[in-house]
């Protein structure tokens, strides 16, 4: 039985075989639309969403199978006091795959130490969204025609933006990948991903604080939202969640081909005047996250296609 808690626990070459198999599924989606008959897929979200949850139930259901869950700890016996541990091992007997979202770094780790079905993290606090890295790189993959020989820029709040961190994790895999960081003083990546793997493997990386004098190097322009829920005070927030606007001027200084991506939700840091520039594929890339999870559910499952 696998669990999926990091990016990385699958390997560079089981990573391809995912995004091979998500590609097939957008190809030909009827053929996979039985091959989970019987399973359940239990969605336990102590946290809001509204892209990952239920682009996980439209997977399970577009595979055949069924869906349970929780949308909130208000609504689960978290209310009451569970622990996490509890909470797994009962869900254990109710359903044969779990999605879990915890605003605790860990959550999903401890509740896969107790669990006896694969237990897939779908965001633990700022550190990790590993099911939105492989929606990144399917979307990379799909759309740029390659996963390496890419300068990727991170931009706006990557000290919380666990899908930056995961990302970077599963980029720095590839080769002749260089990163820029954008961002201001206070939301710089955390010195952990900089010295533990970026120094460590000698991953090329800049940090700098303004986009326009970034964005005509990049291929890959990863925005993302401040975010609000994880800063201790309201007026740090209010100071920083403005600090970069992508907008239609900014998109003219960048390459024909760069690609803009961001897990959404947005709040103001892209312009919606961008929407409709063909290089904004943010909406194209919220799609893709129901087949890699389509994938992904399979291939946890061990769904044997022949
Ligand atoms: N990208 C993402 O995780 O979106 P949700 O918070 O809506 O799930």
């Amino acid at each position: 039985m696998r669990h999926i808690i990091s990016p990385t626990d699958l390997t560079v070459s089981e990573l391809t075989d995912l995004l091979n198999l998500a590609e097939k599924i957008i190809q030909n989606p009827k053929k996979y639309s039985e091959v989970c008959r019987g399973k359940k897929l239990a969605t336990l979200f102590y946290e809001p969403s509204t892209r990952t949850r239920l682009s996980f139930e439209a997977a399970m259901l577009n595979l055949g199978g069924n869906i349970l869950g929780f949308s909130s700890a208000d609504t689960s016996s978290a209310a009451k006091g569970e622990s996490v541990a509890d909470t797994i091992r009962v869900i254990s007997s109710y359903a044969d795959i779990c999605a879990m979202r915890h605003p605790k770094e860990g959550a999903p780790y401890v509740a896969s130490l107790y669990s006896s079905i694969p237990v897939i993290n779908a965001g633990d606090g700022g550190h990790n969204h590993p099911t939105q890295t492989f929606t990144d790189l399917l979307t990379i993959k799909n759309l740029k025609g390659r996963l390496d020989h890419l300068t990727v820029g991170f931009c706006g709040d990557l000290k919380f933006g666990r899908t930056v961190h995961s990302l970077i994790y599963a980029l720095s895999r590839y080769s002749s990948i260089k990163f820029v960081l954008i961002s201001p003083e206070e939301l710089r990546i955390p010195t952990y991903i900089k010295k533990e793997l970026l120094e460590a493997n000698d991953i090329p990386f800049e940090e700098v604080r303004v986009l326009e004098k970034a964005i005509p190097k990049l291929d890959i322009l990863y925005m993302t939202r401040v975010q609000r829920e994880r800063f201790f005070n309201e007026e740090d927030y209010i100071r920083l969640k403005d600090t970069y606007i992508l907008n239609s001027r900014k998109m003219s200084l960048a390459k024909e081909d760069m690609l803009v991506l961001h897990p959404l939700p947005r709040v103001n840091e892209i312009a919606t005047e961008v929407d409709d520039d063909p290089r904004a594929v943010y909406f194209k890339q919220a799609e893709y996250g129901v087949y890699v999870r389509m994938a992904l559910i399979m291939k946890l499952l061990e769904v044997d296609l022949c």
